[in-house]
């Protein structure tokens, strides 16, 4: 595992897009898997822009996103597809054919789940795979529980990730979707190399728990110990309860 601090969230958001450019240059179709949340949208602006310098050709790649809410249709504003186009999807040269978000509206949502680890296998797998942390260490939606939950699956939101998301819906907690469709832990292990990012010093505990503690189920972050292709980067903030020799400056 390799783990790098940044000084701050705009340098560990290039970072993060200077690794998903050289991936797309190694690898020009790509399968990316992709994240929501605060924290990655700068990553986002920045693959932007650099797709506006002609830095980046997103034409061949494929994407699939961690998790959507259920109940929400990808034309609600608080949908997690809605997110992706308006921070990114809608921003570069990628088309509707090449984006795969699980649909929380499926009428048959066990069978969503099923098909949507069917696809990705059947794309050979997701090379580079991008992670946010939840204050509870939740990665996806894999919300602490007693067991890794292996395959993508229908979850019930913790009340702290409730809270946490209900800036989104004008701090309404009430209105925040109680369940979502997420990739499992092995699905997401699956993934040939994963990149975890988190900004800020509401995530520092999450980031001492994944790599100072017990690899368990409670907190869902720490199995990324045992995956062999692993990169974090955060930011100061996030990085705060670390000791200094176990990351590097960049
Ligand atoms: P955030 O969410 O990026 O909005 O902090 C991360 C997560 O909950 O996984």
């Amino acid at each position: 595992m390799e783990i790098l601090t940044c000084k701050d969230y705009s340098a560990m958001s290039q970072k993060a897009a200077e690794i998903i450019a050289s991936q797309i240059k190694s690898k020009p179709d790509s399968a990316l898997g992709l994240a929501t949340g605060s924290t990655p949208i700068k990553m986002y602006d920045q693959l932007v822009e650099m797709h506006k310098d002609s830095l980046i050709d997103f034409s061949q790649i494929k994407t699939f996103n961690l998790d959507e809410y259920c109940e929400l249709p990808q034309s609600n504003p608080q949908s997690y597809y809605y997110f992706m186009e308006e921070n990114f999807f809608r921003k570069v040269n990628l088309k509707k054919e090449q984006i795969y978000i699980p649909n929380g509206v499926a009428e048959d949502l066990e069978l969503e789940c099923v098909n949507y680890d069917n696809l990705i296998d059947s794309s050979g797998g997701i090379d580079l795979q991008v992670l946010g942390i939840g204050n509870n260490s939740h990665i996806g939606f894999n919300e602490p529980k007693d067991y890794f939950e292996k395959n993508t699956h229908i979850t019930q939101l913790d009340e702290s990730t409730l809270e946490a998301n209900a800036r989104f819906f004008d701090d309404n907690i009430e209105a925040v979707p109680k369940k979502a469709i997420t990739m499992g832990i092995g699905s997401i292990f699956k993934s040939k190399k994963i990149m975890l990012l988190a900004s800020g010093e509401s995530k520092a505990k999450a980031i001492y728990n994944t790599l100072y503690g017990k690899i368990t189920p409670t907190v869902p972050s720490s199995i990324l110990n045992l995956h062999p292709n692993v990169i974090i980067i955060l930011d100061e903030k996030a990085a705060s309860l670390l000791d200094e020799q176990d990351f590097k400056r960049v």
